[in-house]
């Protein structure tokens, strides 16, 4: 069995300071729960490099939130694949439904950020999921075809130059709510990505859950088939529940 991961997307939750806080205070408790887990935090931009440099010596990994398109260029307030790498980044989060809602952002520009991350070898964590609207009329499938699809064709593509890719499966309506979706629902839509990913290309990947998350739901979702690990958003930025959510 992979070994379960869990990612933490501290959105814009911490600043710098409480950012470099949470881990001064509590990087050896998350070292030793990162022995047989798999962890990933992803900061806001200012905190990446400097969080990096604090768990250089440890297994915890770091991720970025977003990505450019680009891969560089006169484009202000973006930041490219290349210069998270350099930062320590070996992880990055893309599609996330933040970004979809508040910055328009399209299944076309997504599929680009792909692009960058895998020529800089960063393993992208990709964001999927269905609005309370497409949920209700239950057109999930056909939501999650459409955020899927043009991505796995890109993996394809790239099949060579990559060793795996993360799917985040996070229904929106969930996100920052205290509402999880039914595990059975859950357990069949895992299923069918899993598929998805198997049929479309033979890299390697993981499933993961977000939305929602905490230390009283995450051991129900982790026994998900198919299930690989979880996105934590603010669960993630406490230590008592973001370890409670590890050790689940
Ligand atoms: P939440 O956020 O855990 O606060 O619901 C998850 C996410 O948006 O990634």
């Amino acid at each position: 069995m992979a070994q379960q991961i869990f990612v933490a997307n501290w959105k814009m939750q911490l600043s710098f300071d409480q950012s470099c806080s949470f881990i001064q205070y509590n990087l050896e408790s998350l070292e030793q729960l990162a022995l047989n887990k798999t962890i990933v935090l992803c900061p806001s931009f200012p905190a990446l490099h400097t969080i990096a440099m604090l768990c250089e010596q440890s297994p915890i990994a770091i991720g970025a939130q977003t990505v450019s398109r680009h891969p560089f260029g006169p484009y202000t307030g973006e930041v490219s694949a290349q210069s998270l790498s350099e930062a320590g980044c070996t992880y990055c989060i893309i599609g996330h439904s933040d970004l979809r809602q508040y910055n328009h952002e399209s299944n076309i520009n997504i599929e680009h950020k792909l692009k960058e991350l895998i020529k800089n070898n960063i393993i992208p964590i990709i964001c999927i999921g269905e609005p309370q609207e497409h949920y209700e009329q239950q057109k999930t499938y056909q939501i999650l075809e459409e955020q899927l699809f043009g991505n796995l064709e890109i993996i394809k593509q790239h099949e060579e130059n990559m060793s795996l890719f993360i799917i985040a499966y996070e229904p929106v309506w969930a996100i920052g709510s205290n509402n999880t979706p039914p595990t059975n629902i859950l357990a069949d839509i895992f299923k069918w990505i899993d598929q998805e990913c198997s049929k479309r290309t033979k890299v390697h990947h993981l499933l993961i859950y977000g939305g929602s998350v905490n230390q009283n739901n995450a051991k129900e979702l982790l026994a998900i088939e198919h299930v690989n690990g979880l996105l934590i958003g603010r669960a993630s930025t406490e230590i008592e529940s973001f370890r409670a959510i590890i050790s689940a």
